[in-house]
């Protein structure tokens, strides 16, 4: 079928367009001219200045918490510092390296609004929620949209036992997550290209599988910015840019959310977005993946390995396009 291509391809990040491969290239060339580190230092006086450290609003005392081990991983876990260093977060910027920017994430104080169709709508902060439900941890594969994938230990607690703590009424039917909007503190909401704040939604059903986890911690320690801080999304079964960080706002609601790039470019993420082999993203196949820390190449997987937790959630769905 011949789609037309609404989108023009300066609105959708570069990221995000060009395959990593390209990227990695790209680089490389750059490092091979002994331009790498030149261009690095040229973006970082570029940006913003780094803040004086802020204090994290994770609570280090409650971390490293006691592993779940029903989730288990068929591959090595991810090093910190390969994590830590190669991150999708674009209210810092559009490159892979924002771990510097992101140091300007101020967490401390950090209030999340939980409202909408609940009954009693009400302001948490992150602090009271990190010790009100107790924290596990689990090691989860991470399959991002772009084709490669992590393994990570994110501490946190399941999503479900937010929503028992919010109470929705009965008619709700989806949550929204809504990030943080502060230009002044993030530069990458500057730009005129994207229609911030981020913003992510799952259906009740999908908030109560056992999957669906909100993060608090990864590798034992309370989130690090760059990761999210100080509460983000895991949802392992779905590409990765499901997996909304630095959450403020949760709200229940009988309308499907629009998510951030959804909104952007429909015809390439879709709402549902369950990581399948055999549905190519419009401009790369989704066949395989690249395994970050190793660089080998290994098949995708359907549900990214978790189909046992969640293909019973799909099966009634008609007419939609679960996996894009
Ligand atoms: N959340 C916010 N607020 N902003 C973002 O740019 N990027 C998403 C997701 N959550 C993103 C976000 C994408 S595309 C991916 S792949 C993951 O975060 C990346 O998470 P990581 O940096 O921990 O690997």
């Amino acid at each position: 079928m011949a789609a037309i291509h609404r989108t023009p391809a300066w609105a959708i990040s570069e990221a995000l367009v060009t395959p990593e491969t390209t990227f990695l290239n790209r680089r490389a060339i750059l490092q091979a001219w002994g331009l790498g580190a030149l261009a690095l230092a040229t973006s970082a006086r570029l940006s913003k200045p780094v803040h004086a450290a802020p204090l994290p609003a994770g609570n280090p005392a409650l971390y490293p918490a006691k592993q779940n081990t029903a989730y288990k991983l068929d591959r090595s876990l991810t090093p910190e510092e390969i994590n830590a260093k190669y991150n999708n977060f674009y209210e810092f910027g559009g490159d892979k390296e924002i771990w510097t920017e992101a140091q300007n994430l101020i967490t401390n104080p950090w209030d999340i609004e939980i409202g909408g169709m609940v009954e009693k709508p009400f302001i948490i902060a992150f602090a009271e929620l990190e010790a009100k439900i107790p924290l596990e941890e689990r090691l989860y594969r991470h399959r991002c949209v772009e084709a490669w994938s992590m393994t990570i230990p994110w501490t946190g607690f399941p999503l479900a036992k937010l929503v028992e703590l919010a109470k929705p009424t009965a008619s709700a039917k989806f949550i929204r997550f809504e990030t943080f909007y502060d230009p002044s503190m993030a530069s990458g909401q500057n730009g005129f290209l994207y229609t911030w704040p981020y913003v992510e939604g799952v259906t009740i059903a999908e908030a109560a599988n056992e999957l669906a986890f909100m993060v608090t911690g990864a590798y034992g320690k309370p989130l690090l910015n760059q990761f999210g801080a100080p509460l983000r999304l895991a949802l392992p079964w779905k590409y990765g840019f499901k997996s909304i960080k630095s959450i403020r706002k949760i709200t229940f609601t009988d309308e499907r959310p629009v998510s951030f790039w959804e909104g952007l470019a429909s015809n390439e993420y879709g709402f549902w977005a369950n990581v399948n082999p055999d549905v190519a993203h419009p401009r790369w196949s989704q066949a395989q993946e690249r395994i970050l820390h190793t660089g080998e190449t290994v098949p995708t997987q359907i549900f990214n390995g978790y189909g046992e937790q969640v293909a019973a959630l799909y099966a009634g769905i008609q007419g939609e396009e679960l996996y894009r």
